[in-house]
């Protein structure tokens, strides 16, 4: 590997050479109170950091640049913070995939505009994982992930509480009437204890844990708990390794193989890992050039089972799961299924990252011979109803709904769902299927985690806690059930789903990965004919563009221009 020398660092362009351009940026670095010999000839790094006041997932990671920074510098490299829009999944509306490409092109532009030369990536609340990886590929210089790293368990008298699946839980119970108004209020109290992110499997654990089984975070990081000193000195060795990355040039193109994101793929699966994962997979591997589509998933889930025993699938949380070895002893578990030649961050390959790793609690994390469950996390169905698929976790639905079929209740959109399942005259069983249309990227718009459509209230007093619900929205990764999501092409534009109405019948197959609607083509054409799409959401600004570019969810949802690996030409320095 040959080293770069200080003349070949991108920065030096800024900052190296000795004209009126380079003398405005050397004289405003020292305006700012660094030296010359602070920051010439070193590698610059631009810590992109997704900290805010409105992000507890993310409330440590202001401090925690200082410790990026303490790495940056021991190696020898000069490090500048760059603040980037933080995305925080409880707050921001309608919905933080509407967000998603906008954090992906702001990580791309400040790193390609300013004089950087290597970055570190600092996300973890659900979209800011593949956000930000996906700009730095397009982008291409060397980059670390820094995982914010789940929150602490939750407790409630004693017992843990999991973030999203037991708000789900025990909201229900409310609605049963078995929990009253202070119980509900203790709950809010105890569920999240901690900065950091969700600590179930939910999206961010899962993309965390991904971007680790990618190479692009330090080994074991994903599973370290936010506010846990460990994290403190994984930033810092970060800071250290990315100056090394620059001196070495080991960019996102030399890691991010199609290996590389079938081993992401694998890890998912036994992970047990959140249905998000695939749009975002899709999107990050599109943006490295490898053209992945959600079959891919089907046919890795089909090869590896379910080992991590971490809600909403299993029982435990991401804290029991880093004292029980983390991912690196996941992945020794599974290092039959993967490809241990994958080169990494460390410079080092995912096989010597993962050596020596142990499982400490075996009931947390599992073997392949005594999976949690026998097959991978994910099922793709497609059928007359899903012609370019839909996805499902059967993993974390009542096993009856796996092979169903069942009358149609369909709603127009989410309010009209939200007024009906609350009719205590509403004429549903369990075995009824409930439709949601308008939740896609277009419909919602930005594909809002609707798809976990809430239970009638009717059934929910009768004890019903699952029951077959199919959408063209996403769903929660901390949420359950027999949850059918991603249908596309979605209602909005048109796809099937647009036609379906309440009386008709739907046939669900997952072991033949099947989904059908019992209606005549001829009559779908009829039906179709007589359809008008919705009235657009936005006229002007993001919106406007988002809604002009976004694709579908089987694409990833890009924007159609963002997508590819046209060259992007360097900045002129003027
Ligand atoms: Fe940020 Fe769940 S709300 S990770």
């Amino acid at each position: 590997m040959t080293r770069k020398r200080p003349e070949d660092l991108r920065s030096h362009r800024w900052l190296g050479v000795a004209d009126l351009r380079a003398f405005g940026h050397r004289s405003r670095m020292q305006q700012m109170g660094y030296d010359r010999a602070d920051f010439g000839g070193k590698p610059v790094i631009g810590i992109i950091n997704t900290w805010s006041e409105i992000n507890a997932c993310h409330g440590h990671l202001r401090e925690r640049a200082g410790d990026v920074k303490r790495g940056i510098l021991e190696a020898g490299g000069f490090p500048i913070e760059l603040p980037a829009m933080s995305l925080a999944e409880p707050f921001v509306k309608p919905s933080t995939m509407l967000y998603r490409n906008f954090l992906a092109m702001e990580c791309e532009e400040l790193l390609r505009s300013h004089p950087i030369d290597g970055a570190v990536l600092m996300g973890g609340c659900d979209k800011t994982t593949p956000g930000l990886v996906m700009g730095a590929v397009s982008m291409g210089i060397p980059a670390i992930y820094i995982p914010a790293g789940p929150m602490l368990r939750g407790n409630w008298r004693g017992e843990p509480l999991g973030s999203g699946s037991d708000a789900w839980k025990y909201w229900d119970e409310k609605r049963a009437g078995r929990i009253g108004e202070d119980d509900w209020n203790e709950i809010e109290g105890g569920i999240a204890r901690s900065f950091g992110t969700c600590m179930v499997m939910g999206t961010a654990a899962t993309m965390m844990a991904i971007a680790e089984a990618l190479g692009l975070a330090l080994p074991g990081a994903s599973s370290i708990p936010a506010v846990d000193a460990n994290h403190q000195r994984m930033a810092a060795a970060a800071g250290r390794r990315i100056v090394d990355m620059v001196w070495d040039d080991v960019t996102p193109d030399k890691i991010l193989t199609p290996a590389a994101f079938d081993n992401a793929i694998k890890v998912h699966m036994a992970m047990g890992g959140s249905t998000n994962a695939i749009i975002h997979v899709v999107a990050m591997a599109r943006r490295a050039g490898i053209p992945i589509g959600m079959e891919r998933f089907d046919e890795l889930s089909r090869e590896v089972p379910v080992l991590a025993n971490v809600r909403p699938s299993g029982k435990y949380l991401m804290e029991d799961f880093y004292f029980a070895g983390g991912l690196r002893a996941l992945m020794a578990a599974m290092k039959d299924k993967l490809d241990l030649s994958c080169l990494t961050v460390t410079g080092k390959t995912v096989g010597e990252n993962i050596e020596g790793a142990r499982i400490h609690i075996s009931e947390v994390i599992h073997t392949l011979d005594k999976p949690i469950y026998g097959e991978g996390a994910t099922a793709v169905l497609r059928g007359n109803l899903a012609p370019r698929g839909c996805v499902m976790k059967p993993a974390a639905a009542d096993p009856r709904f796996l092979k169903h079929r069942g009358k149609v209740i369909a709603f127009e959109d989410y309010n009209h769902m939200a007024r009906e399942v609350e009719r205590d005259d509403l004429d549903v069983t369990p075995d009824h299927i409930l439709v949601l249309k308008n939740g896609g990227p277009k419909g919602g718009p930005g594909m809002p985690e609707w798809g976990m459509l809430p239970i009638p209230r009717k059934l929910v007093r009768a004890g019903v806690r699952d029951m077959v619900r199919i959408s063209d929205a996403r769903m929660s990764g901390t949420s359950y059930g027999a949850c059918i999501l991603h249908v596309a092409p979605e209602s909005y534009v048109g796809g099937p789903l647009a036609f379906v109405r309440t009386g008709d019948e739907i046939e669900i197959d997952v072991d033949a990965r099947r989904i059908h609607l019992h209606v005549s083509d001829e009559e779908l054409a009829r039906r179709k004919a007589a359809w008008t799409p919705p009235p657009r959401h936005y006229e002007r600004g993001y919106g406007a563009m988002f809604f002009e570019h976004i694709g579908q969810a089987d694409e990833g949802c890009d924007f159609d221009f963002l997508q590819g690996q046209a060259k992007t030409p360097e900045p002129e320095i003027h």
